[in-house]
């Protein structure tokens, strides 16, 4: 018989099946069909970044390496390291999500729609959109079909005036005309990208029939034209929290002719219709199983559900996962360094699109910290140890660096990723306090947006920003507010049950909860009632 020299790769949930030569490991062979395989270490056998599972068919025998970093149960189950296994027939494998690190960072994705649309008389489009403080994401669909035919993304240009959304409320405040300026360079850029769908899908945008645009509370009233004065000031109310219809025209969005964009109801000043949408698509309002659910972006909305109720709130976790407010922070582009792990007190790394370092991204800072930490390198405080001043922790020295600078950590850059920590750790325990939970009875974790579709859920447990929870606890869903406003594209009945939501959603202030304070003083720490102890 004569050997096998070419196999088979399938690899899920991508969908992807290439060959591959005889004598490839995985790693190799996800590297040459273009496959983003996180491997931080280069291959070496010592990050486990690059797990993943045999589903089906033969590799070779599991190595020392593989024994080291994997549990008897993981290995039971098949888990492998891509970079040490080397197939021996054709093979299924599936790749957690993990060990993907997709290069493009506007994070479109999220599950695929599974809606009944409503009855059209002929064949017609709609636009789904979700209006991030900093990015934009935008769905074009066969109403028909209910098919997503393409989407696009941008950074939202409203960032040249402020990067967070209490900085554009200042900026439309201290303008007389700062609100038209807002909305005005917001539609263009959704213009934009309409243009770029419709070229996409080879239409013409007066096909585009109906339209839905979620976003948080600030996103919605600049996008609407709504007044945000007193989205700035104690109590935070919005302008209105009932559902929208208003003419694509008034706002200068070019779609066809009398074209409405619907938009759902608001929960409250800080927790928007993108919440909402979030809550619709993850199952969230479905009575069962008790969850908690996140959405990270430069204000954090998390969301519990028990015992048939809900429970919202949001907090200021800050620009600091944007790249923002660091030394040597940048966004998540081509060059920034995504993965880290300190070994043996050797550092690796990864960066976007395997180029030379630039500066770290959001899901580069945190891991960063968490290792830092488990390397016993930061105190409980956040203090570095060992560097003097403020020259910090050296991560990678001017020679290896894309710019010939040192990329450095400062005492001031762990400090911002504590802020941030301790405000998403704090609004968790709140909202389990008014539930009379404890973590423990929290049975499922959905991580949503494009931060949380990256980071590393492991480094989030280790700073304590997540709940001490076992890993098989979280499920990163991506943007999950884009896939909610998709549904509320296709069905009426979707849209009912989005208002359901916002009535049925109990809104916890938190500046107001006499015990927020102490919870965010405590979720400051790395260790502690609120903090983590190393994993
Ligand atoms: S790349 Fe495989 S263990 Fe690091």
């Amino acid at each position: 018989m004569s050997k096998q020299t070419v196999f088979q790769i399938d690899w899920q949930p991508v969908g992807r099946r290439v060959e591959s030569q005889a004598g490839r490991s995985l790693l190799e062979a996800a590297q040459s069909a273009g496959i983003e395989l996180a491997a931080v270490c280069g291959g070496d056998g010592i990050c486990g970044t690059c797990r993943v599972r045999l589903m089906r068919g033969e590799a070779t025998p599991v190595t020392p390496e593989e024994q080291a970093l994997f549990s008897h149960e993981e290995l039971a189950q098949g888990y492998r390291l891509a970079c040490r296994a080397f197939p021996r027939s054709d093979i299924t494998l599936d790749i957690p999500p993990d060990s993907l690190t997709a290069p493009q960072r506007l994070q479109l994705e999220s599950k695929t729609i599974e809606i009944k649309p409503d009855a059209v008389e002929r064949t017609a489009f709609g636009l789904a959109v979700d209006i991030g403080t900093t990015k934009l994401a935008a769905y074009l669909l066969d109403l028909r079909a209910g098919r997503t035919l393409a989407q696009a993304g941008a950074m939202n240009p409203q960032i040249a005036y402020g990067e967070d959304v209490i900085s554009r409320i200042a900026y439309a405040n201290a303008h007389t005309d700062g609100r038209q300026i807002l909305q005005a360079c917001l539609v263009e850029t959704l213009n934009q990208l309409v243009r770029e769908l419709c070229v996409d899908a080879a239409i013409e945008r007066e096909q585009i029939v109906k339209a839905v645009v979620v976003g948080n509370t600030a996103m919605h009233h600049l996008f609407a034209g709504l007044p945000v004065r007193q989205l700035g000031e104690a109590p935070y109310l919005p302008a209105t929290r009932e559902a929208l219809e208003i003419a694509a025209r008034d706002v200068g969005l070019q779609l066809a002719p009398k074209v409405h964009i619907y938009m759902p109801p608001i929960i409250a000043g800080f927790v928007g219709t993108d919440h909402v949408a979030m809550i619709l698509s993850t199952g969230l309002w479905q009575p069962g199983r008790t969850r908690l659910a996140l959405d990270i972006g430069t204000n954090t909305e998390i969301s519990l559900a028990a015992g048939g109720q809900l429970w919202s709130c949001s907090c200021a976790s800050g620009p600091v996962f944007e790249g923002a407010h660091i030394r040597d922070g940048m966004r998540a582009a081509p060059g920034a360094i995504e993965r880290v792990q300190i070994i043996h007190g050797n550092v690796h790394f990864q960066t976007i699109n395997h180029l030379p370092p630039a500066g770290l991204c959001g899901s580069g800072i945190l891991d960063v910290v968490a290792e830092l930490y488990k390397a016993d390198l930061l105190d409980a405080q956040g203090r570095l140890r060992h560097a003097r001043g403020d020259k910090g922790f050296v991560l990678v020295p001017a020679s290896a660096a894309g710019h010939h600078h040192n990329i450095v950590v400062t005492r001031r850059d762990v400090h911002e990723v504590q802020l941030a920590k301790a405000a998403i750790r704090a609004g968790t325990e709140i909202l389990l306090r008014r539930a009379g939970l404890s973590a423990s009875e929290v049975d499922e974790v959905i991580i949503a947006g494009a931060f949380g579709s990256y980071l590393d859920v492991n480094s989030a447990i280790r700073i304590g920003m997540f709940l001490p929870l076992p890993r098989d606890r979280f499920r990163q869903v991506g943007n999950a507010a884009g896939a909610g406003a998709r549904q509320l594209l296709l069905s009426a009945a979707q849209r009912q049950l989005a208002a359901e939501i916002a009535r049925r959603v109990e809104y916890i202030e938190l500046t107001t909860q006499p015990d927020f304070t102490n919870a965010y003083v405590a979720a400051m720490h790395f260790e502690g009632d609120t903090g983590c102890a190393p994993l």
